[in-house]
Parts: structure tokens; C-alpha cells; sequence
């Protein structure tokens, strides 16, 4: 079996308060994207990366990768699962029904290769697939209309899902085609799964897997990637 992978990168960051869009800031040198890329390319067996751009994207070809078999790109969609939608799209021409399909959100460049790996190898054999996450250690509370805690919630068994998630190509592009077709603009694969009565896999994975959200996310990750570095 084929492991494709896909990123999501046609998001417009909005809440990052810049100009330019989260995945192409730079963090010590070089693009949130171009670190998330590195990353997967790195996993010998992945057949290919595609990496689903905004239709007027004016930034991926500054970063002069080359593209062929190994990488590719495609239009991404008006909200992430429609670009992910799209990629699996561009794929199918090479890819089987029961390949694996990484999906790794752009803006998640600290991810280990070593974590990818884990994933891959505990998926193995699991019916239909799973993704990184990390059990949530922070106490939980809900706020109600005026900003006040209306409850605490109980965090055992709480997972905070980040990426890659890994599932088979047939029945992620089923799911997530059904899904959008019903009206539910999922934020992650997982999601599309469960939706149609599926239970993915949850491995845990580092917590400094983060996404850049936020401004003051860009000097964190800074800081992990040189620490990583170091490891
Ligand atoms: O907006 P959010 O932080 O949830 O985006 C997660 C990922 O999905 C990012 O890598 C972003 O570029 C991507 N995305 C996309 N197409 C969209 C919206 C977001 O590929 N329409």
C-alpha cells in the first residue's frame, strides 16, 4: 500500500493579524510551510505531497521548491476540507483505494518525523486510521453569553487532535464528500470518519506539535525548532 500526503495551505490566517498569510512567515529562516513540508518529505515512504494553495496564492513560488512526482499542488477550496477534498482529487489517477492518506495541516511546522512514524507504524493494522493528539492537561471551563464560567469540564479522556491524520484514501474522500454533501464543514479528517460511524485511532503525539494561530505563536515555535534541533 502507497502513503500519499497532503497539506492544506490555501487558509488566509485571519486571525494572525498580517498581511501575509500564517503558513508563509518565516521562522528562523524559512517559510511555516516550507517547515512543514521538510518535515513530511523527510518520511521515505511517501509517494508524494500535495499541498492545496489558495487560488490566488502569490507566495508558493518564491519558494522556488521543485516540483514533480514527489510534489505537487492543486487549488485549494473555501473552507480546509474542501481543500483537502481537492487534493485527493488531484491524486486520482494515482492513487488505490485502500492507500494511506497523511493530511498535515501547513501551519503545524514543529512536527517530528519520528512522530509521523509512530503514527504511521500504530495505524498499521488498525482498521481505519487515526491521527496525533494529545491528552488535554489543562483544566477545562465553558463560558456562557456574558463571559462568565457557566461549567468546568471534565478533562479524563479529553484529546486535543492536531495532525497528521492518516486514512485510507477511498473512505477519507467518501467521507468527507458525504460530510460537505450534509452540511458539516469539518475541521479535521477524524471528524468525516466519525461522522460516518467510524472510531479512528488516537496516538499520542508531542505537545509541541503546535499550530501557529496566534502572533505570539511564531516566537514559540522558533524556540522549538531550535530545541529540537539540539535533541
Ligand atoms: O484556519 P485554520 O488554522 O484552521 O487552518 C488549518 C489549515 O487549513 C491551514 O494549513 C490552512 O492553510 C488550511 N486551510 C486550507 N483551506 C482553507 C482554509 C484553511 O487549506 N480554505
Amino acid at each position: 500500500m502507497a502513503i500519499w500526503a497532503i497539506i492544506p495551505a490555501a487558509g488566509i490566517g485571519s486571525r494572525m493579524q498580517s498581511g501575509v498569510p500564517k503558513q508563509y512567515l518565516q521562522i528562523n529562516n524559512q517559510t511555516v510551510l516550507a517547515h512543514a513540508l521538510t518535515r513530511l518529505s523527510a518520511v521515505a515512504e511517501v509517494e508524494c505531497v500535495v499541498v492545496a494553495l489558495h487560488p490566488r496564492d502569490s507566495h508558493w513560488a518564491t519558494l522556488a521548491l521543485q516540483e514533480g512526482p514527489r510534489l505537487t499542488t492543486c487549488a485549494g477550496g473555501d473552507d480546509r476540507c474542501r481543500s483537502v477534498l481537492n487534493a485527493l482529487a488531484a491524486l486520482q489517477t494515482r492513487a488505490q483505494q485502500d492507500d494511506w492518506v497523511l493530511v498535515h495541516d501547513a501551519v503545524r511546522p514543529c512536527v517530528t518525523t519520528g512522530d509521523i512514524c509512530r503514527l504511521l507504524g500504530e495505524v498499521a493494522e488498525h482498521p481505519v486510521g487515526g491521527l496525533l493528539a494529545v491528552p488535554v492537561s489543562s483544566t477545562l471551563k465553558k463560558a456562557g453569553a456574558d463571559g462568565n464560567i457557566c461549567a468546568t469540564v471534565d478533562r479524563t479522556d479529553l484529546w486535543q487532535a492536531s495532525t497528521p491524520q492518516v486514512f485510507r484514501y477511498g473512505l477519507l474522500r467518501k467521507t468527507l464528500t458525504d460530510a460537505i454533501a450534509a452540511g458539516v464543514l469539518v475541521t479535521d479528517e477524524a471528524s468525516a470518519l466519525e461522522l460516518a460511524g467510524f472510531a479512528p485511532r488516537l496516538v499520542r503525539g508531542r505537545a509541541d506539535n503546535i499550530k501557529i494561530t496566534f502572533p505570539e505563536d511564531l516566537p514559540l515555535a522558533s524556540l522549538i525548532l531550535q530545541a529540537q534541533a539540539r535533541e
